[in-house]
């Protein structure tokens, strides 16, 4: 929606993925002391996010909800100051139906009291899930409970990013963008590879939707739950390079130093933060490698080359099939290890097993800009 809020992709944090159920304001604040600490908030990272169960489980007399005071002691609003003293921002969690998915009090109905409710205590993010939707059936009903609170932060007057968490089920792509700022492409990503893969592919084809202030959404990251350092760079690598949300998913008080490094990578999180927004495309897709491709806003074209294989593999693309062409010299850029090379076109290397290189190519021609980087290809099963 085309409120100014989500220009780039929002950048993040969100407490479900490592946490589930257990969120607390002394977790909400900690992190937020290690995202200034750690360099998360150098990187641009900005959002702290709460997810489901910090509320207790009915509103009171009023119609309110009730910040869980045994979590939450100060209250959104205490919590909400502490994360703004260090120049992040807070995010929250409702959902469009009667119950969130942990079984407290829905927004159905009650848009209206809640938003005013997240707009007096200072929170600047929602994530608005789709549990106990009511029966919902019709994709216009998916379009009214969404919408409903689309309005109801708009007559708040509090920028509030709207993102919306209904699965992908009712084709959001194609309503969304006129109702939030970020809408979930997938059903849940959990610490199985398998559901990244499964995210990435049904997000990646995805890319004429997304664009300035309405991204698709394949989930929070997984980077730092258990996978190797060669998966979790493969991971970020795909969401950067599918300008998705980067709301990093793991425990940043305990993060290692390798797992910090990934996540703050300026040159990978330049590509996902490029201000023409474009989604990249999948421009190559054979056997489980994979190469995308996205334009960026300088002419470059950055360049993932993925291996979803168990095996290493060499992948090989050209210039013209990432959308680079009328030249024949290149400066390919290794975004993960800082190396620069040149080429009159060749892109190839070898990629470990559920690995990628992710690569900057610069000169040549930068084409029509408006144009799509190279030829989008059928997605790969
Ligand atoms: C379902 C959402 O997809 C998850 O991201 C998380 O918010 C849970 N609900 C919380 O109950």
């Amino acid at each position: 929606v085309g409120n100014g809020l989500a220009r780039t992709p929002p950048m993040g944090w969100n407490d479900w993925n490592a946490f589930g159920c257990d969120v607390t304001q002394a977790l909400v604040e900690q992190t937020a002391d290690v995202m200034v600490s750690s360099g998360m908030a150098a990187a641009g990272y900005r959002y702290v996010n709460i997810d489901d169960c910090w509320m207790t489980s009915s509103r009171d007399a009023a119609g309110n909800l009730v910040p869980d005071p045994a979590k939450f002691p100060g209250g959104i609003t205490e919590t909400a100051a502490y994360v703004h003293s260090k120049g992040l921002k807070l995010g929250i969690y409702e959902d469009a139906g009667t119950l969130t998915c942990a079984g407290y009090p829905g927004s159905l109905g009650h848009e209206q009291q809640d938003a005013r409710s997240f707009a007096a205590w200072g929170v600047d993010y929602l994530k608005y899930d789709n549990c106990y939707n009511n029966g919902s059936t019709t994709q216009q009903q998916y379009i009214d409970r969404y919408t409903a609170m689309r309005d109801a932060l708009a007559a708040t007057g509090r920028p509030i990013v709207y993102s919306l968490c209904e699965w992908g089920v009712n084709a959001p792509w194609t309503w969304a963008p006129n109702v939030g700022n970020l809408w979930r492409t997938t059903d849940d990503i959990n610490t199985g590879f398998d559901s990244m893969l499964r995210n990435f592919h049904q997000s990646v084809g995805l890319a004429r939707y997304a664009g300035p202030d309405a991204w698709n959404d394949p989930d929070m990251l997984e980077v730092g739950n258990g996978w190797s350092a060669i998966e979790d760079r493969a991971h970020f690598s795909l969401w950067a390079i599918m300008a998705a949300p980067l709301i990093a998913g793991n425990n940043l008080t305990t993060a290692s130093a390798t797992t910090l490094a990934t996540l703050t990578n300026r040159a990978v999180i330049a590509v996902d933060q490029d201000a023409l927004g474009a989604q990249g495309v999948l421009v190559q897709t054979r056997n489980g490698l994979d190469v995308l491709s996205k334009r960026l806003s300088n002419g470059d074209v950055a360049v993932v080359l993925f291996n979803e294989t168990t095996t290493a593999q060499p992948i090989s693309t050209d210039a013209a099939t990432i959308g680079k062409s009328g030249g024949s010299a290149y400066t390919l850029t290794d975004l993960w290890t800082g190396a620069t090379s040149s080429t009159t076109g060749a892109i190839s290397t070898s990629v470990p097993a559920h690995g990628a290189a992710m690569y900057r190519v610069s000169g040549g021609a930068s084409g029509n800009p408006n144009a799509p980087a190279g030829t989008l290809v059928s997605a790969a099963s």
